[in-house]
């Protein structure tokens, strides 16, 4: 017993808990999946796993990606991402839906599915029936050998190493890179972007785990904010554009970890109802880094104020507009809004991680939830 105990908080590496650990094990972890597949000096980007039938996610008519959980999250952005660079149509499915709904499937059509344990029921089940219309599978998977990626086509790990804590943490940004790049094979095969802008987003995407390892400086002022707002009964978290997916998967932490109600939304939505529920001691969570849509989102802040809402804000460096409108602004660093994700999450992570320590939540296995859901 003490020997296992003492397994556990080597295996921990120094932090109280498996989730934090695997959250500030992020700039790693997100190098690790960029290894050997990415050099922007070279202009170089290929992944590996991705060779016969490159040229069927190529010339794609649309693409149909079907996940669960944090991994369907990912898959959100995913379809920002193909739709702006490579100009293929997408639909993000939850696998549980798609799989019982009789969908439309047509030989050679293109599905990514993406998972985390790569043994999600769910997302077994709508790859077997894509497949036996006649789809070709692209698997993203983390655990290797797992069955997801034996039963797809072809694929791309995305090698973030072994995730302990229930919540998905390092798995998400690990999916997010993998996606990024797959985004921008294709977009460079099919010549959706310009030269110049490729080789930015390759420079761009070499630098996300400085950045990353940047925004977890943020640690100790997001902890701060989590004591402030730990006895909350509700969050909302508003995001557009590519922080929109960021928004959904900030909330589902915030759910999963601390069991406060919280609901994720695109920030323009809010008018259709969420709004009603703001008042002095609704706190409101907006995403609101500098990207196409921000003039937007500083309206929406706006809004929220009008209503006495307490607004946190996630926000670029250096933002001066927001700091006057927001009660605490959390600032990452700057980055292309496509990549922003995967930095913007990381305060979400931490704060849902803090709030769940100081509610004495079991944060690294949260009531009713499982790692792998391999039953439906
Ligand atoms: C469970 C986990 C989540 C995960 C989801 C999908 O609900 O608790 O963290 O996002 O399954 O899992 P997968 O392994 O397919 O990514």
């Amino acid at each position: 017993q003490v020997l296992d105990m003492e397994l556990e908080a080597i295996e921990k590496g120094g932090f109280d808990h498996f989730m934090l650990k695997e959250i500030f094990e992020q700039p790693r972890s997100i190098a690790d999946c960029l290894r050997g597949r990415l050099k922007a000096d070279e202009g170089y980007l290929k992944l590996g796993g991705i060779r016969e039938y490159a040229n069927r996610l190529e010339n794609a008519d649309r693409i149909i990606i079907v996940a669960c959980g944090t991994s369907w999250h990912a898959g959100m952005v995913a379809e920002y991402l193909f739709e702006e660079f490579c100009r293929i149509p997408v639909e993000v499915e939850y696998a549980s839906e798609f799989r019982y709904r009789n969908p439309v499937i047509k030989e050679g059509d293109v599905v990514i599915a993406i998972s985390q344990s790569g043994e999600t029921a769910d997302t077994m089940a709508a790859i077997e029936l894509a497949k036996s219309k006649g789809a070709i599978i692209f698997g993203v998977c983390n655990v290797v050998g797992s069955s997801i990626s034996r039963i797809t086509h072809e694929g791309a790990y995305t090698h973030a190493g072994p995730e302990i804590g229930v919540a998905s943490t390092k798995a998400f940004t690990a999916q997010l890179t993998v996606l990024a790049m797959m985004a921008l094979q294709v977009a460079f095969k099919r010549g959706t972007l310009p030269l110049t802008q490729y080789n930015q987003m390759l420079i761009e995407l070499e630098t996300i785990p400085s950045k990353v390892e940047k925004a977890l400086q943020l640690n100790d002022q997001v902890k701060y904010i989590s004591e402030l707002f730990k006895d909350a009964r509700n969050f909302l978290y508003l995001g557009r554009g590519y922080n929109f997916p960021v928004a959904l998967e900030g909330a589902l932490k915030l759910k999963e970890i601390s069991y406060i109600h919280a609901e994720g939304y695109p920030a323009a939505e809010m008018k259709h109802g969420p709004i009603a529920l703001i008042d002095e001691e609704m706190p409101v969570v907006f995403i609101a880094t500098r990207d196409k849509s921000y003039e937007k989102i500083v309206s929406n802040i706006q809004e929220v104020r009008a209503r006495k809402g307490r607004v946190i804000a996630i926000v670029t460096e250096g933002d001066t507009v927001i700091p006057e409108m927001a009660e605490f602004v959390i600032e990452v660093p700057a980055t292309h809004e496509a990549l922003m994700p995967l930095v913007s999450v990381i305060p979400l992570q931490l704060l849902s991680y803090h709030i769940a320590v100081m509610r004495g939540c079991n944060v690294d296995q949260p009531r009713n939830l499982a790692k792998s859901v391999t039953v439906e």
